[in-house]
């Protein structure tokens, strides 16, 4: 409330709902804060066979109901979701798009565009904490091979007991990771890496078509980055009642 009054009191000439975005924001990320920490906590009903949530994937403990990277012995008591949360955890927080995002949403710094900074003093990403937010391009290579695990996961979501087979949630799987892949690969680390660092293309035409195609998925690079926020949780959601029993599956295996 501190923060609000702070900014009403400051002059300003925007008279349409500018408040709105930032709202929706605060709900929607804080929904899904609410939601991925719930389902974390719960270390159940996240398999339903051959379906794995994206929360659990890679599982690291000996504890799983699916097959696992058994890294983590039985010692570890807690959900294996709190292992893997950390790096797509790192790399959505550290995100060029969701900083400006939640920076406007939930501190007020600006809240939107001609409306004033609820700091007194703007230090930009130049201290701590925020020049951590500088390792988004480390988050990146972090995130990538969780992403191949994911492909790996969605492939195998077309096994059922080894017979080749679609279901419902193969088909939900797969959109979720192509999902993260546009987000991923449209990401501007991502785009720097391929080929964003060279002066001059010539005689690099494969970096310069990754580096195009990189660019396109950059240029909506926000969309992706809300779609696949809602697809990864749709995703855990659908294999969750699976699991639970609360829907069936509709499959295909000839
Ligand atoms: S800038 Fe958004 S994921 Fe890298």
């Amino acid at each position: 409330m501190a923060v609000t009054t702070a900014v009403r009191s400051r002059p300003h000439e925007r008279h349409d709902p500018w408040w709105l975005e930032p709202l929706i924001i605060v709900a929607v990320l804080g929904g899904f804060g609410v939601y991925a920490f719930i389902v974390s906590a719960l270390n159940a009903n996240y398999y339903a066979d051959p379906y794995l949530s994206p929360f659990y994937s890679p599982c690291l403990t000996t504890g799983c109901v699916h097959p696992t990277l058994p890294i983590i012995g039985s010692w570890y008591n807690l959900s294996p979701a709190f292992l893997i949360v950390g790096s797509p955890l790192l790399f959505r927080v550290t995100c060029y798009y969701y900083r400006r995002s939640y920076y406007r949403a939930f501190f007020w710094s600006p809240p939107a565009c001609t409306i004033p900074d609820a700091r007194a003093t703007y230090a930009g990403e130049t201290r701590f904490p925020f020049v951590l937010q500088n390792l988004h391009r480390y988050a990146l290579y972090l995130a990538i091979p969780i992403l191949a695990i994911l492909w790996w996961d969605a492939l195998d979501a077309f096994s059922f007991q080894g017979r080749f087979g679609v279901g419902l949630g193969s088909v939900v799987m797969l959109a979720n990771v192509v999902l993260l892949s546009g987000y991923t690969f449209g990401c501007h680390a991502a785009r720097y890496l391929v080929g964003g660092y060279l002066d001059s293309f010539h005689r690099a035409s494969l970096r310069f078509r990754l580096w195009s195609w990189a660019s396109t998925l950059n240029a909506h690079h926000a969309r992706w980055a809300w779609v696949s926020l809602f697809s990864v949780m749709l995703t855990d959601l659908y294999i969750r009642l699976v699991a639970m029993g609360v829907i069936v599956d509709p499959r295909w295996i000839p």
